[in-house]
């Protein structure tokens, strides 16, 4: 969607917002899948409000964009205008056991962060790619680490509402890669709460993790980690495997052969041909053990 030429383009440069037209999504996403929107850049948490009000008035659809490293975008021109959060040196401080973090930090940048001040519990997400932002929504976790059991208040900006709002970990709900977060809640800010422990011991762990992530996941492939959630008790990744399926192909999406539950992009892949895939896989795997998987990785339909 293009908006570069509309009234509307002036308004939003006056509350700071940077407009880049035309950008092509596969360039912001770990995928390298999307099509080609505008993009807007908000300089300041506070005009958040004001911006959605202004799209709101003009019925211009919109979608915040995080690190990109769970989502897969359609193809082609797309109708909405993709946001972004402040990313230039999003910020983290820590008071006692204390860590207050922006949504648009990197991860594992935090997990870093934390460790360098003596504290820990964070140390199975140190691989896991994106912001912190998307992190929260999903309850990312590895490792037997998941961001959720540290939470004790996130800010927000809460499109139901149309204000900024601030949430107590306790009235958040964090399961198994789902929380409940409104799909439209934007995540600004987050406090949380870890356990102290010295660095050294915290690098421990961080080594031992990324060792078994190298060794069973396709780090150095375009991926979105993994496409499917685990079912109760199973593991997609492990039922995908037996199939025979790893290195099976629609255009340039294959399932990865080193863990099969990471498709990767080798090429050029579209948004089309890892659906494809997706469907496959997912078909193949109800067929022979009936269970229907679920996405983990988000879609953004058009
Ligand atoms: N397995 C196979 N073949 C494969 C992949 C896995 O046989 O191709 C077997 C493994 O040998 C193991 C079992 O399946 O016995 C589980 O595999 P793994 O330890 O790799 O864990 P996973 O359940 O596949 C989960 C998360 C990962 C996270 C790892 C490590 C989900 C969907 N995946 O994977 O998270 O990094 O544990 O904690 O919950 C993600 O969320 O995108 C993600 C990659």
């Amino acid at each position: 969607m293009r908006i570069s030429d509309k009234p509307i383009a002036a308004r939003l440069k006056e509350l700071g917002v940077e407009l880049r037209p035309g950008v092509p999504l596969s360039e912001k996403t770990s995928l390298g899948i999307g099509g080609t929107t505008d993009q807007l850049l908000l300089r300041k948490f506070e005009t958040i409000p004001e911006v959605m009000h202004l799209l709101a008035n003009e019925n211009i659809p919109h979608r915040f964009l995080g690190g990109g490293t769970n989502v897969l975008i359609a193809d082609g021109e797309l109708p909405y205008v993709v946001l972004h959060l402040p990313t230039s040196q999003p910020g983290m401080r820590v008071e006692g056991n204390a860590a207050y973090v922006d949504a648009a930090a990197d991860l594992g940048g935090m997990v870093t962060f934390c460790a360098k001040r003596d504290l820990g519990g964070m140390e199975g997400l140190i691989g896991v790619p994106g912001s912190v932002g998307g992190a929260l929504r999903m309850n990312a976790g590895a490792y037997g680490t998941q961001i959720g059991s540290y939470v004790r208040e996130v800010e927000l900006y809460r499109a139901a509402t149309g204000k900024l709002e601030t949430l107590r970990g306790d009235d958040i709900r964090f399961d198994y890669r789902h929380t409940s977060f409104a799909p439209d809640d934007v995540m600004l800010h987050v406090k949380l709460e870890l356990p102290s422990k010295p660095f050294k011991d915290i690098l421990a762990v961080i080594k031992v993790c990324n060792e078994k992530r190298r060794a069973s996941q396709p780090l150095n492939q375009k991926s979105a980690g993994c496409i499917f959630k685990n079912p109760p008790g199973g593991s997609a990744g492990r039922m995908i495997d037996e199939l025979g399926l790893k290195g099976h192909r629609v255009g340039d999406a294959m399932v990865s052969d080193r863990h099969a539950n990471f498709f990767v992009n080798v090429a050029n892949a579209s948004c089309a041909d890892m659906l494809r895939l997706i469907d496959e896989v997912r078909e193949r795997v109800r067929v022979t053990y009936g269970i229907e998987l679920e996405n983990e990785v988000i879609f953004w339909k058009n």
